[in-house]
């Protein structure tokens, strides 16, 4: 018997992408959609501490911080490409797993209570063009599961990056 990836997909993986697929529609513009998004993540995964999107900027060389929510704000508002685990998962289009940041080298701290950390990226036109990053405060708090379901939000969510990637607050 051959199994879909639908029926694969978690039930509340399901949920949350028809929750959040529904906010994006009735949203009243690009930017409250990406922020009832990362808020929807946020409040469904208890292992989803910190959620944030940034968006590439216009010359491509830099990740800007636009939607996020958690208990507190980064200081990496702005992030070169290629610095952080932020910046490699948006210069390789590589989702990045990294089960405790703090054996990581690469690792650019924000939160003292931040154990493990997943970006995904956004493409738009097989380029990145943004991605997701996902904080949690337990070790190895992030899988493969969790990987694919943010690559489907991901795709979600890429129609929304704004004009030249700046949030209107940046
Ligand atoms: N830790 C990230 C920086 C962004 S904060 O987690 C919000 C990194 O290493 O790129």
């Amino acid at each position: 018997m051959s199994h879909t990836v639908a029926e694969e997909r978690p039930v509340e993986h399901g949920d949350a992408l028809n929750l959040i697929r529904t906010a994006i529609a009735e949203a009243p513009g690009l930017e409250a959609a990406a922020q009832r998004a990362v808020e929807l993540l946020h409040d469904r995964f208890a292992h989803y501490d910190w959620v944030g999107i940034y968006w590439l900027d216009a010359t491509g060389t830099e990740l800007v911080l636009g939607p996020w929510i958690g208990p507190e704000a980064t200081e990496h508002t702005r992030i070169p490409l290629g610095s952080g685990i932020c910046g490699a998962a948006a210069a390789s289009g590589q989702t990045e797993i990294v089960a405790d940041v703090n054996a990581d080298p690469r690792y650019l701290a924000c939160f003292t209570s931040t154990q493990s950390e997943i970006v995904v990226p956004i493409f738009a036109d097989g380029q990145v063009t943004g991605e997701i990053d996902i904080d949690g405060s337990d070790l190895a708090a992030f899988d493969e599961t969790d990987a694919r379901f943010l690559e489907e939000i991901a795709a979600l969510l890429a129609p929304l990056r704004p004009r030249d990637g700046q949030p209107s607050a940046a």
